[in-house]
């Protein structure tokens, strides 16, 4: 990714320790994730699955894909990865009109405007017991400032807010810190849908 010129902007390594530690904890076999990047939270996703498992990935970035895609052939995952290339807004509905649910876990991750749709998205293709993660919740500190301009903030914002009122969730955010900052993840489980 790295090599491609890719950002390096991708979970760490401890973290994306964790997406596998909850995947097998949850015996996920369905993994949907907003935002593929270069596919390295998504590898660790991928081996979390068993052989019959299925990732799922959005990413609108057609080179971001592409090197996903062969990141992934590396990792010897492409039979249980599938990239669906476009805007998770475009490619959601698609999910559901092919069937494509429940999911057992659900990794957001993608542009940061959109989170608060992505969290009504991810309910939707999800039954009691799947487990929504998102990343990128604290931002240094940064999303408790009301006030705020940036649009990640506000778009945390907006998704703290719509957690807040789905009464079928129940979640918490772990705050993290290390190699990518202060920061944090809603941890958030479907108890009904
Ligand atoms: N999950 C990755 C990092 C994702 S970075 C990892 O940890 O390895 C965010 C990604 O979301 C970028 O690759 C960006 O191109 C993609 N993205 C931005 N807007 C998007 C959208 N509307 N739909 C899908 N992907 C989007
Ligand atoms: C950015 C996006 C991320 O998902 C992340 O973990 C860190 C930074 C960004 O767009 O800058
Ligand atoms: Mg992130």
């Amino acid at each position: 990714s790295h090599a491609a010129g890719l950002p390096t902007i991708a979970v760490s390594p401890s973290q994306g320790k964790f997406l596998y530690v909850m995947a097998k904890a949850l015996g996920a076999k369905r993994i949907l994730e907003l935002g593929t990047l270069g596919g390295y939270s998504g590898t660790w996703l991928g081996r979390a699955l068993p052989a019959d498992g299925q990732l799922i990935t959005i990413e609108a970035d057609q080179h971001h894909a592409d090197v996903a895609r062969a990141n992934f052939a590396a990792a010897g995952l492409s039979n249980v990865v599938t990239i669906r290339v476009g805007r998770a807004l475009d490619v959601l509905p698609q999910l559901q009109a092919e069937g494509a649910l429940p999911f057992d876990l659900v990794f957001i991750d993608a542009d940061k405007g959109n989170y608060a749709e992505y969290l009504d998205w991810a309910v939707r293709l999800s039954r009691p017991g799947t487990l929504i993660i998102a990343d990128n919740v604290v931002r240094k500190g940064a999303v408790i400032d009301e006030a705020s301009e940036d649009a990640s903030v506000i778009g945390v914002r907006r998704f703290m807010d719509r957690a807040n009122v789905l009464t079928e969730l129940a979640g918490t955010v772990l705050l993290t810190f290390g190699a990518k900052d202060y920061d944090g993840h809603t941890v958030s489980l479907v108890e009904s849908t």
